[in-house]
């Protein structure tokens, strides 16, 4: 694959080095950015073009931009990681560049090739690579955050796919998503708020399906939740996803469970990981329908021993307890979660280069 040719608009006032560094030291999530932003431009008669890094700030955009009236808008997450001999590495972006195509088709937006999505990350960090933070140990899971977004520009209220858009990439330096770290978090059941429906934007990354979990994520919040779990639409009785991650379960017999893929599940990249990581730790991995009942039963039989969430931000996080309207679920016994941790370990170590690359999943970007 050639890397496409990014123009440099260089910044005239990126982040002095002390500035810099006070950021990396605590970044937290989604709080800071860097100095340059990648962006390339689509219009109907031209396709893909204009490919640039510039300076990172704030976007001119019509008020009659579609995209701020009609969501026509995706984006990922993907994060690039620092090994200890100082290079710079992502994590599977051909699947996000796939992704990411669903999505746009789904979203009726040009589709971007492997080479653009690619091409503009490593574009963009042969600027900004200072703005990956180095992890203080093997616990560290500190990485630069990439958010390659794309947005319909044209501005036009009729109700159509644009004829303008906007792709770009930024970039943020980050720390655990969870503010506890790795400490188990509790979910709330929205027991009423749907994300996705068949037939829908459900198995699409856009902002659209994170817009309608807000007053479920809000209730969460209030309930003393970190994250919102939702149910089917249908039936109101199938697992599908957290707000913005996937779901695990395992069982005393060595099975891991995951709810399998349908068009209102997202094909997170983590969890297509955890499957192939589990099954080379000796797990027996299934994609299958799991229950709001399955998962209060084996809780209370101990069956059940370990819930996990996981996604490019949030890695992979303990579940402690799922709290409901009918009461909390939990399980039987604290066995301290040892199964997440392994595989955890095991997809940190891979991702900061300590392990070997066996799955071929790393691409060096500096
Ligand atoms: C990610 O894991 O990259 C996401 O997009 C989820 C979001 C809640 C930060």
């Amino acid at each position: 694959m050639s890397t496409a040719s990014f123009a440099l608009l260089p910044s005239t006032t990126p982040a002095a080095d002390v500035v810099r560094d006070n950021i990396l030291a605590a970044p937290g999530f989604g709080q800071y950015f860097t100095d340059h932003m990648a962006h390339v431009r689509w219009t109907l008669d031209a396709g893909w073009h204009g490919h640039e890094v510039r300076p990172y700030g704030p976007l001119t955009l019509d008020p009659a931009a579609a995209v701020l009236h009609y969501a026509q808008e995706i984006f990922e997450g993907i994060k690039a990681y620092r090994h200890a001999d100082g290079s710079v590495w992502t994590f599977r972006p051909e699947k996000n560049a796939e992704r990411f195509r669903r999505s746009a088709r789904r979203l009726a937006l040009p589709e971007l090739s492997d080479e653009d999505f690619i091409g503009s990350i490593k574009a963009l960090l042969a600027q900004d690579h200072t703005w990956v933070p180095t992890p203080k140990d093997a616990a560290d899971e500190c990485s630069l955050y990439l958010r390659p977004f794309m947005i319909a520009s044209e501005t036009f209220l009729g109700v159509r796919p644009a004829r303008e858009v906007d792709y770009y990439v930024i970039a943020s330096p980050a720390a655990a998503y969870f503010k506890g770290g790795i400490e188990p978090v509790s979910i709330w059941l929205s027991s009423h708020y749907k994300r996705a429906a068949p037939g829908g934007t459900g198995f699409a990354k856009c902002g659209g399906n994170y817009a309608a979990s807000l007053a479920a994520q809000k209730e969460a919040s209030d309930h003393g939740c970190g994250q919102v779990a939702f149910l089917d639409a249908a039936e109101n009785k199938w697992i599908e996803e957290l707000g913005g991650m996937n779901l695990f379960f395992v069982f005393k017999d060595g099975r891991i469970a995951t709810p399998r893929l349908t068009d209102t599940i997202l094909e997170g990249v983590t969890r297509d990981s955890v499957l192939t990581l589990a099954q080379d730790e000796g797990l027996t991995p299934e994609e299958r329908p799991i229950s709001i009942d399955e998962w209060r039963e084996a809780a209370a039989s101990g069956e059940l021993t370990e819930v996990f969430a996981c996604g490019t931000a949030a890695v992979i996080t303990p579940v402690g307890e799922l709290v409901t309207e009918e009461g909390p679920i939990r399980l039987k016994a604290d066995n301290g979660n040892p199964v997440a941790k392994r595989l955890r370990t095991k997809l940190l170590d891979l991702q900061y280069g300590r392990a070997e690359d066996t799955h071929g999943w790393l691409t060096r970007l500096v």
